[in-house]
């Protein structure tokens, strides 16, 4: 008696349960688990329906039939009977929203899909003091996220804080022609005190780990430019003065030989 009395709500909450549970999963947008891939590694879905009746798989990308996007044509391979979706060598465009589900059935399991970004920045840059600065922070791995400028003088990177803080108006920040908020930094007029590192970052997913990238600066004294180029001037000039001087000499005894030359043939 106290037994049935135990597992009637047990099982009545079972059945609740079972009932419950696959309509959540088909109608709820935010039981939609991330997966994070790295672009140009391989990424794996597994579906994990209740196949009894062994169904035929059906795989969606943004509500697409895999088969019938063209973009993943001969890119991907279904294993286990259609249960496992694999992108041995991703791309990527391959984020996305992914489902799969039972051909004949309602029941959907879901995935959001997008790609770990990587930050890239040239190694070092160098720009003249009082011109133009223009960095561009690349990114690899989509949907691209906005990008968080550092700046920090000293040679290690320390106290490094937000380019906006530091440097203040003076830096615009704006979306990169690849796409990427916040991609490009720039700045208009060059101080020696911008010299220093300058870091990009990427955050990724909800655990708070950032992939950065920094470039060096350098900024080069304006007179440093401009000796070269003195130089330069210099040296033409001395070189013209020279041919002139030259070709002066040469053109007069010239023709004082030409002269000669003629004398002598009508003399001969
Ligand atoms: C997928 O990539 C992982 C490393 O990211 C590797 O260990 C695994 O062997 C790869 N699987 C296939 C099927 O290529
Ligand atoms: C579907 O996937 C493509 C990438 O292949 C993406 O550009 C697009 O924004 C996604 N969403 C929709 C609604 O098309
Ligand atoms: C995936 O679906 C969510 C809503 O469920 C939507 O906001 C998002 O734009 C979709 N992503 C893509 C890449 O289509
Ligand atoms: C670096 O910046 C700090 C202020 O943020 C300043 O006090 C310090 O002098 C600077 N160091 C150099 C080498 O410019
Ligand atoms: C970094 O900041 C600390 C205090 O905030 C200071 O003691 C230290 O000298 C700073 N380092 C550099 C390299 O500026």
């Amino acid at each position: 008696m106290a037994r049935a009395s135990f597992c009637l709500p047990l099982a009545l909450a079972y059945l609740f349960l079972a009932s419950v549970v696959p309509s959540y999963a088909q109608n709820e947008e935010t039981d939609q688990p991330e997966l994070l891939y790295d672009v140009r590694a391989n990424f794996t879905l597994r579906c994990e329906l209740p196949n009894d009746n062994s169904l035929a798989y059906v795989w969606t990308k943004n509500d697409t039939n895999v088969v019938d996007i063209w973009d993943l044509k001969d890119r991907y391979k279904l294993e286990h009977g259609g249960a496992e979706f694999i992108v041995p060598r991703s791309v990527e465009d391959d984020f996305g929203n992914y489902t799969c589900g039972l051909s004949g059935t309602e029941a959907v399991q879901r995935w959001a899909v997008r790609g770990r970004a990587f930050t890239k920045l040239p190694a070092n840059t160098n720009v003249v003091e009082g011109q133009k600065l223009k960095l561009q922070c690349k990114v690899v791995g989509k949907p691209y996220p906005r990008v968080v400028w550092t700046f920090s003088n000293a040679s290690e990177g320390e106290n490094a804080s937000d380019v906006r803080a530091l440097l203040g108006e003076r830096v615009t920040l704006r979306r990169s022609a690849q796409g990427v908020e916040d991609g490009e930094l720039l700045l208009d007029a060059v101080l020696r005190s911008d010299a220093g590192l300058y870091s990009c970052a990427a955050p990724v997913g909800a655990a708070g780990a950032a992939n950065v990238a920094t470039t060096t600066l350098r900024v080069k004294d304006m007179y440093a430019a401009l000796w070269p180029f003195l130089g330069i001037c210099a040296e033409v000039f001395v070189l013209c003065a020279i041919i002139l001087v030259y070709e002066k000499r040469r053109t007069k005894p010239d023709l004082d030989d030409s002269d000669t030359d003629n004398h002598d043939q009508k003399k001969s």
